[in-house]
C-alpha cells in the first residue's frame, strides 16, 4: 500500500505548538504518514516573500489532504484571509464543525453533540466586491449564493446525517430579511429535505437559532447554513463545550480536504506553551475518518476523553495547570 502523504502547514502564533502535538499523537498510534511541510501566511511572507506560495498550493493539490494550523489575518486592513483563499482555490465547499462536550471541562451543558455544516465559499463571508470609497465614508460588499452551491452543501449535510445515523437537519437562515440570498438557500434546503424522508428537516432564523442554542442546545443535531452564519454559530457552539480550544473543522472539497482548529492563532498566548491542542487533535480525528482510518481515530478519541475527563495535565482553559507539552505527554502515555 502506498504511504499516505499529508501536507502540514504549522501556521502562526500557537499553530506550531498544537500542530506538533497532533503529529506526535498521529505517529504514536502508528498512522505511518509521510509529512510534507509547507508555509502559508506570515511565515510564508517571511520565508518566501508571499503569503500563499506556489509550492504550498502544489503540495496541497498533490497530497489531497492537509493539516493546517491557524493563520493570522490582519483585522480591517491589510491582506485578505489566506484561509478564505485556500477554501476558494481548492473549492472546499463544505466546512464541517462538530462539537462534543466532555465531562470535566467548562462545557455549559452535558451531552452536547452538534455538527455545524457551513457553506464555505459563497455568501457575505467570501469577500466579494469589497469597496471603501476614497473618502472612507462608504463601504460595500457583495453576497452571492447560487442554487448549485446551496444544493451541494445541503445534500452534503443530509448525506453526513445519514452516514452518521443522525436524526435531524436544521437549516439556519435569515430569509425573512435577506430574501434574495438567504431566501434562495432556504428554498433549496426545503427541496433537498424532501428527498430525505428518513431524516427530520427543520428550519430556523439565525438570531433565534443563537438564542435556542444557548437555552436548549439538545434540540440540535446537524445544522446546515451559509458561510457567515456558520462561522458565527460554530464559535457559539464551541462556547457551549468549553471554548475554542475544543472545536475542530474540516474543509472538504471534491478532491481535496484541509483539517484545522476552528480557533485562530491566539497571539495573546503564543509562544507561552499554554495552548490547548484538543481542537487540532480533534481535527486530526476528522482527518483519520476522512481517510477511512476509523480504528485509529477511535483510539485517539478515547485517550483524549480520558485525559480531559480525568483532568490529568490539562491546560488552563480547561481548568488545569499545565501547558501544551504536558497535555501532549499525557495523551502519548495513554496511547
Ligand atoms: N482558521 C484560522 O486560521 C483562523 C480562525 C480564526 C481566527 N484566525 C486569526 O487568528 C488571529 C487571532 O484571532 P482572535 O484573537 O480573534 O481569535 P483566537 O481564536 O486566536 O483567540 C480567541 C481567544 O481564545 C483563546 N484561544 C484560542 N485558541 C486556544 C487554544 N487552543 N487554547 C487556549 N486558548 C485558546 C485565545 O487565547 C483568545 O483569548 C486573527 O488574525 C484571526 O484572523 C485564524
Amino acid at each position: 500500500m502506498t504511504q499516505q502523504r499529508i501536507t502540514v502547514i504549522r501556521g502562526d502564533g500557537i499553530g506550531p505548538d498544537i500542530i506538533d502535538s497532533a503529529i506526535q499523537i498521529l505517529d504514536k498510534v502508528g498512522c505511518n504518514f509521510a509529512y510534507d511541510y509547507a508555509d502559508a501566511g506570515l511565515m510564508a511572507l517571511e520565508n518566501h516573500g508571499e503569503l500563499l506560495p506556489e509550492e504550498t498550493l502544489a503540495l496541497i493539490k498533490k497530497n489531497g489532504v492537509a493539516l493546517k494550523g491557524p493563520l493570522t489575518t490582519p483585522v480591517g486592513e491589510g491582506f485578505t484571509s489566506i484561509n478564505v483563499s485556500l477554501r476558494k482555490q481548492f473549492q472546499l465547499y463544505a466546512n464541517v464543525r462538530p462539537v462534543l462536550s466532555f465531562n470535566g471541562t467548562k462545557a455549559r451543558y452535558e451531552d452536547i453533540d452538534i455538527i455545524t455544516v457551513r457553506e464555505n465559499t459563497q455568501g457575505m463571508y467570501s469577500g466579494l466586491g469589497q469597496i471603501v470609497s476614497d473618502d472612507g465614508e462608504e463601504a460595500e460588499a457583495k453576497s452571492k449564493i447560487t442554487r448549485e452551491g446551496a444544493e451541494k452543501i445541503v445534500v452534503f449535510a443530509y448525506e453526513l446525517a445519514r452516514r452518521e445515523g443522525r436524526k435531524k437537519v436544521t437549516a439556519v437562515h435569515k430569509a425573512n430579511i435577506l430574501k434574495s440570498t438567504s431566501g434562495l438557500f432556504l428554498k433549496v434546503a426545503r427541496e433537498v429535505g424532501e428527498r430525505y424522508p428518513d431524516i427530520e428537516s427543520a428550519e430556523m432564523i439565525v438570531d433565534n437559532a443563537c438564542m435556542q442554542l444557548v437555552m436548549n442546545p439538545h434540540q440540535f443535531d446537524v445544522m446546515v447554513t451559509t458561510n457567515l452564519f456558520g462561522d458565527i454559530l460554530s464559535d457559539l457552539c464551541a462556547g457551549l463545550v468549553g471554548g475554542l480550544g475544543m472545536a475542530p473543522g474540516a474543509n472538504i472539497g471534491g478532491d481535496c480536504a484541509i483539517f484545522e482548529a476552528v480557533h485562530g492563532s491566539a497571539p495573546d498566548i503564543a509562544g507561552m506553551n499554554l495552548a490547548n491542542p484538543t481542537s487540532v487533535i480533534l481535527a486530526s480525528i476528522q482527518m483519520l475518518e476522512y481517510l477511512e482510518m476509523s480504528d485509529k481515530a477511535e483510539k485517539i478519541r478515547a485517550a483524549l476523553k480520558d485525559v480531559i475527563e480525568s483532568g490529568d495535565r490539562t491546560t488552563k482553559d480547561l481548568g488545569g495547570e499545565h501547558g501544551t507539552t504536558d497535555f501532549t505527554q499525557a495523551m502519548l502515555e495513554r496511547l
